[in-house]
């Protein structure tokens, strides 16, 4: 993600996928087997700079206690080594104690497809707008797109097998962590038969890399489908609680809709692209060229989002 602060201020639409799945967080916060002694614990996967993340560990920690009142907690934010810790710091000790009393908070920067954190140690896990990131990009000889969606059937399969591994391998690592009764609460970009997630987006984004004649570049994500999620569900260890697959429009477009002020929504939705892209893609005209494309068509050009959401027991 890109640093310094640019990704917290440019994530309101991974926030407003927080508020979407916030009665799965009540449902699990009700459903886990407290512990007789010790604490319970929380992990958020890919936690990026961290406002977001606080906002989930600090709705979870709420809902413990609402359980019980003195129950210890346990946080660990996990990403990898290259994210922006410091400020994921700073933010939560912006005030004297992130999770109230009785709770520690940990890091973990050991990439979500290997355990995280200790066996068994876990209650409640999370992973919001991070396990469509593929763990590595396979060889994909010419591309006709960017995306998998966008490629021959070929080069398609190629990601789809990796996703498909890094998917077992994901499930592998929570099973580990997880205590029995634990759950797990996911929001992922998705895709129903041929509605994927920013697929107008990504269109753009292919004819800009031509007309500025960038060589072939594979984005390193792949958006599942129901199948493909619930696929390895039975073989590593869990049971399907609630599965969704939801659309839902930016505030960007929805403020358009209100304001009609192109330039703006074009800016904004330009800066939530490029606070995860830019690090993949550097070159500055890509999103110069974005921004003038999306003010000039926003709807042929929109960030449609097409996400799963989903929570898991551990069995
Ligand atoms: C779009 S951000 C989402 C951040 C936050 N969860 C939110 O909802 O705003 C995706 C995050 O997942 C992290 N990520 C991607 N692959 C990962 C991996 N294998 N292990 C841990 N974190 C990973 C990225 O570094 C990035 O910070």
């Amino acid at each position: 993600m890109k640093g310094d602060g640019f990704y917290d201020r440019h994530s309101l639409v991974q926030e407003q996928f927080i508020h979407s799945s916030a009665p799965l967080l009540e449902q699990a916060a009700r459903a886990i087997p407290l512990p007789a002694h010790g604490p319970v614990g929380l992990v958020d996967l890919g936690c990026s700079e961290g406002k977001n993340s606080q906002l989930v560990m600090g709705r979870l920690a709420e809902l413990v206690r609402a359980r019980r009142s003195d129950q210890a907690l346990l946080v660990t934010h996990n990403d990898l080594p290259d994210n922006n810790f410091n400020r994921l710091f700073r933010h939560l000790y912006a005030n004297a104690s992130p999770y109230g009393p009785n709770s520690w908070v940990m890091a973990s920067a050991q990439s979500f497809f290997e355990p995280v954190v200790p066996p068994a140690t876990v209650h409640i896990a999370c992973c919001y707008s991070a396990v469509h990131w593929l763990s590595a990009v396979p060889s994909v000889p010419h591309p006709a797109g960017v995306l998998f969606s966008r490629m021959e059937p070929e080069s398609r399969g190629l990601l789809a097998a990796q996703a498909a591994q890094d998917w077992e391998r994901f499930l592998q690592a929570r099973a580990q962590e997880l205590v029995s009764g634990g759950w797990m609460v996911l929001v992922s970009g998705g895709r129903l038969g041929g509605d994927v997630a920013g697929l107008k987006m990504y269109a753009l984004l292919d004819e800009i890399l031509q007309e500025l004649d960038h060589p072939p570049f594979v984005m390193p994500i792949y958006y599942r489908s129901e199948e493909e999620i619930r696929e390895p569900l039975e073989t590593t260890g869990f049971r399907l609680e609630h599965f969704r697959i939801q659309h839902l429009s930016t505030p960007f477009a929805d403020q358009l809709k209100v304001d009609g002020d192109r330039k703006a929504y074009a800016r904004a939705t330009t800066g939530f692209v490029r606070a995860w892209m830019e690090p993949l893609l550097p070159d500055a005209r890509i999103y110069q060229r974005m921004e003038e494309r999306m003010a000039e068509n926003p709807e042929g050009t929109e960030v449609a989002n097409v996400q799963i959401v989903a929570a898991f027991s551990r069995l």
